[in-house]
């Protein structure tokens, strides 16, 4: 096998645990015995570099990474919303909004899942084949959701009237994309690798490196993670340590 295989390259020296600073596609044969579609640590390259490989699936679910960040962006908005609506940029919820948008709706769902999972987990026998018209239903009514969250934050001050309406429909966006993603990573991602041998899942590791290109010009879970904590920062939500729940009662 001589495919080209997709890595990531992760700087060392970036400050903050898991930063990744660039991705690229590189070609490497097979390295070792370990053929299976885990990822591989191709080893250290030169400097402080080192070369990780991504699956397709790793790649698929390290997206729903950066869409449950956003997710958590707006549970935690919509508590500031009801305390004070004021200490809410619309802005920030804007850039949440657009980047779920495009990165999610528009790459994740309709190009990766809608084109090449969903179809394939369809066919397969078992359980996962029977989620996809929910699945494909909540989609939908995501982007009706994401449409509307953004016509809201445009403006520059979220008005009165619309400050309890948007923290239920964020709250309720992220309850369906929880559980949406949650059916996604145990049932339909490892129904679609099962149904699918492993050398066209090698194949359709590259074809989903060539349509993050297209579709980003460079890398688009990079970027996207960069956004995201930029975003985050914004709203002093960027110290996961605040989140660390208290101790329970004595
Ligand atoms: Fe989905
Ligand atoms: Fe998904």
């Amino acid at each position: 096998m001589d495919s080209k295989r997709r890595q990531l390259i992760t700087g060392i020296s970036v400050a903050g645990a898991g930063v990744l600073l660039n991705a690229c596609r590189a070609n490497t044969g097979p390295s070792g015995s370990a053929t299976n579609e885990n990822t591989k640590n191709e080893g250290p390259k030169t400097g402080e570099e080192e070369t990780l490989e991504v699956t397709a699936t790793e790649d698929l679910m390290r997206e729903h990474g950066i869409l449950r960040r956003a997710l958590l962006v707006y549970q935690e908005s919509a508590v500031k919303l009801r305390q004070d609506a004021a200490s809410v940029p619309p802005d920030a919820l804007e850039k949440v909004a657009n980047l779920f948008r495009v990165f999610g709706e528009d790459y994740h769902e309709k190009k990766l899942e809608e084109t090449f999972i969903f179809p394939t987990v369809q066919k397969s026998p078992g359980i996962a084949a029977s989620y996809v018209d929910v699945l494909l239903h909540q989609h939908a009514r995501g982007r009706e959701i994401t449409d509307w969250v953004s016509a809201i934050t445009k403006a520059d001050k979220i008005a009165s009237a619309s400050v309890e309406p948007l923290a239920k429909a964020l709250e309720s966006f992220v309850r369906m994309y929880a559980h949406h993603a949650a059916i996604e990573d145990t049932v339909i991602f490892p129904a679609w690798k099962a149904a699918t041998g492993q050398g066209e899942l090698d194949e359709l590791g590259e074809k989903f490196e060539e349509i993050e290109q297209e579709q980003f010009g460079d890398d688009g879970f990079a970027t996207a993670l960069k956004r995201m904590e930029e975003i985050e920062n914004s709203l002093g939500l960027a110290n996961l340590d605040m989140f660390t729940a208290p101790a329970p009662p004595k």
